[in-house]
């Protein structure tokens, strides 16, 4: 195990280590690592679907839209595995140990089939796409395995399995976004959803295995975008993040590949929506709800987006953008579009812009070839920019990434977890740092829950995405409150509310 903060992935034993992750246990939500998800039930079903996630936010929001096919198909979810039908878990290959710990989950399936022989087993997600048919071979309890763009073929599928044949589908689509099929949020606190607006990844970074798994980059109709969320409005959500792999290199112009843009008639490029102007759409459509969005690779980054972030007031001033190193010899191997020069550049602009701008980072350790000096041109790069957030990993090969194929993973493991550890060690000093600055001010906060440590209090975030927790008083989940921010921990604000805010 080598790698400490996911994004996207599953979660290192390290993790409670390290209290940076309350500030984005929305973002990540790692309770919901393989939680089962439990949706209404519908009368008149008499089949019973497990579903498990696992890996980043698009997979919960995957299986929201799974388990909202299903329901049209007879099933009913439930929490208890032993009582499935059908079990399916939805899988992340991001890292090893993401895939290591999807195969300690098919083994305990193996053990509940064994007292109910009926029960069928489905992979769904990265590593059905990765490992393909080689599941049913190896694994011998998988009867069903489908890819991240073939969940409209689940119900064909599922009734294959269930006539006592193994049914696969991994075929990647141009268009598919499931723009039309509203995933269902009955797990979700009420108060926060995700809403997907891009599929897919056309980067090729080089370390990265998602362009393999989730196909090529294609962004869903503004429309339904905005349908989904006046719905989610309607049912009194307030906060929104919009999710992608890639969502500043949104680009709709009537369906199709980002890749083929060059191809669509002139008229289609004309009336083409970016990233920038569906934020826009979004935040004058709804000026009661919050927005965010995630993530932001910074070569897609426009300043278009930064002022449009300045322009509502209802756009989080929070930006995750991964930089993966601070070397200009790492981040031209890992193919990143940008050197280090331009990625200063950028955060200098946007902290011109808007100075109280939160932002964060993913950074990987011990990338092949990454010399000493190349590890401290990253913390270098940490200094400058001092992240709130951070999510860091050593390096872990994936097979079929241009990496795996091309370059050498030469970095002993001891050196990379000792780097992970150095830059672990600086992001809790700059995140102790950022969160200090906040000590002082009035804040707008939404309240999403209940405080873990303590029951009288809430907790919720800050436009900056820190947590904050206060007294509860007479306000209630989904109230937008101003607190006043008394002192805090690393992660953690604490404060006490002063009124509604004008939002409310
Ligand atoms: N754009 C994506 C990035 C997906 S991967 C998103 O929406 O999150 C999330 C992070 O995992 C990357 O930014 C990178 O820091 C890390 N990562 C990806 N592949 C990795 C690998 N092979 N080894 C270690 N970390 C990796
Ligand atoms: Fe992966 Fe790079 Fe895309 S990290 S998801 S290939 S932006």
């Amino acid at each position: 195990m080598s790698h400490v903060f996911l994004f996207g992935c599953i979660f290192a034993p390290y993790l409670a280590r390290f209290k940076i992750m309350e500030h984005v246990e929305k973002v990540i939500d790692e309770k919901k690592q393989g939680e089962a998800l439990v949706i209404e039930q519908k009368k008149g079903n008499t089949k019973k679907l497990f579903i498990e996630s696992y890996g980043c936010q698009m997979n919960m929001n995957d299986s929201e839209i799974v388990a909202s096919i299903l329901v049209n198909e007879g099933f009913n979810t439930t929490k208890n595995l032993e009582d499935a039908d059908l079990v399916l878990v939805n899988t992340c290959s991001i890292r090893e140990k993401a895939e290591t710990t999807v195969r300690k989950r098919l083994q305990k399936y193996n053990a509940v089939k064994k007292i109910n022989p009926k029960m069928k087993v489905g992979v769904l997600g990265c590593m059905a796409e990765r490992l393909k048919s080689k599941f049913l071979e190896e694994e011998k309890i998988v009867d069903l395995v489908v890819g991240p763009d073939a969940y409209r073929d689940l119900p064909n599928l599922v009734e294959e399995v269930e006539a006592g044949r193994d049914a696969v589908n991994v075929i990647l689509s141009k268009e598919e976004t499931y723009a039309d099929v509203s995933p269902v949020r009955l797990n979700s606190n009420g108060v926060s959803a995700f809403v997907s607006i891009t599929r897919g990844c056309d980067n090729m970074c080089t370390f990265c295995v998602v362009p393999f798994t989730r196909g090529r980059e294609r962004s869903r109709d503004p429309k339904s975008i905005i349908e989904e969320i006046r719905s989610m409005y309607d049912k009194n959500f307030k906060e929104i993040t919009l999710l992608g792999q890639n969502v500043d290199s949104y680009l709709w112009y009537g369906g199709g590949l980002k890749k083929d843009f060059d191809k669509a008639s002139e008229m289609a490029k004309a009336t083409a929506t970016d990233f920038a102007q569906l934020l826009n759409m979004c935040a004058a459509e709804f000026p009661k709800m919050r927005f965010r969005f995630s993530t932001s690779n910074p070569q897609d980054m426009t300043l278009d987006v930064i002022h449009v972030m300045a322009k509502h007031r209802n756009i989080c001033k929070y930006i995750h953008l991964p930089v993966q190193s601070g070397s200009n010899d790492m981040l031209k191997a890992m193919n990143r579009q940008h050197t280090r020069e331009e990625y200063m550049e950028l955060v200098n602009n946007i902290y011109k812009i808007i100075p109280e701008m939160a932002l964060s980072q993913d950074m990987i350790a011990g990338f092949c070839g990454e010399t000493e000096e190349n590890h401290k041109d990253t913390l270098d790069l940490m200094e400058h920019v001092k992240y709130s957030f951070g999510f860091m990993f050593a390096y872990s090969e994936r097979p079929g990434t241009l990496a795996a194929k091309k370059m050498e993973d030469d970095i002993p493991l001891a050196t990379k977890k000792r780097r992970l550890q150095e830059i672990i060690d600086l992001q809790q000093e700059h995140s102790l740092y950022r969160t200090q600055e906040h000590i002082g001010q009035t804040q707008e906060v939404l309240i999403e829950g209940v405080s873990k440590r303590d029951a009288n209090q809430w907790k919720g975030r800050n436009t900056q995405n820190t947590v904050v927790v206060f007294p509860k008083e007479h306000y209630k989940m989904g109230d937008f409150v101003n607190i006043k921010i008394e002192s805090c921990s690393s992660a953690t604000l604490k404060g006490t509310a002063v009124g509604y805010s004008e939002n409310n």
